[in-house]
């Protein structure tokens, strides 16, 4: 994980920093046999029900548009949970001064986003990520645009 403000990339954040914003962030091992203990005890610890599995690469049918869709300013009324288990991708997350925090992620990396907190999803140059998604109710999760589109 790597953060910093997006309009001042010197001043890195840690994760502490993430954590005044109400960011949670782990770093896990990357194997299934080191993450399955942590994974679970996060799973149980926060109430979460079900779990799927997102890749994006270069050959992903409409990626441009999937990208456009993500990258556009969003919340949810529950957590975003993201547990990258390879490539790598960037989330911008609103502080409380409506500044973008910059949080690159990479294979290892689990962040969750608390509900109510704009942010907006996009690839690196490498263009690839696998995350596994973690949800409290299925049901209720849908993206709340900042701005009409
Ligand atoms: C999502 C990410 C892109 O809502 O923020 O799935
Ligand atoms: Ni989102």
């Amino acid at each position: 994980m790597h953060a910093y403000l997006l309009d001042q990339p010197a001043h890195t954040l840690s994760g502490e920093d993430l954590a005044a914003e109400g960011i949670l962030y782990w770093n896990l091992p990357t194997d299934e046999a080191g993450f399955a203990d942590p994974l679970q005890r996060i799973r149980d610890d926060r109430g979460y029900v079900s779990m799927d599995q997102v890749h994006l690469d270069p050959n992903t049918p409409d990626l441009d548009a999937l990208l456009t869709k993500f990258f556009a300013e969003h919340l949810h009324t529950d957590e975003e949970i993201r547990f990258v288990v390879g490539g790598s991708g960037i989330f911008d997350l609103r502080n409380r001064e409506d500044r973008w925090m910059r949080v690159h992620v990479a294979a290892g990396d689990l962040i969750i986003v608390p509900a109510h907190k704009y942010h907006r999803f996009t690839l690196d140059d490498g263009r690839t990520i696998t995350c596994k998604r973690l949800f409290q109710d299925t049901a209720g999760w849908a993206a709340v645009p900042r701005f009409a589109a």
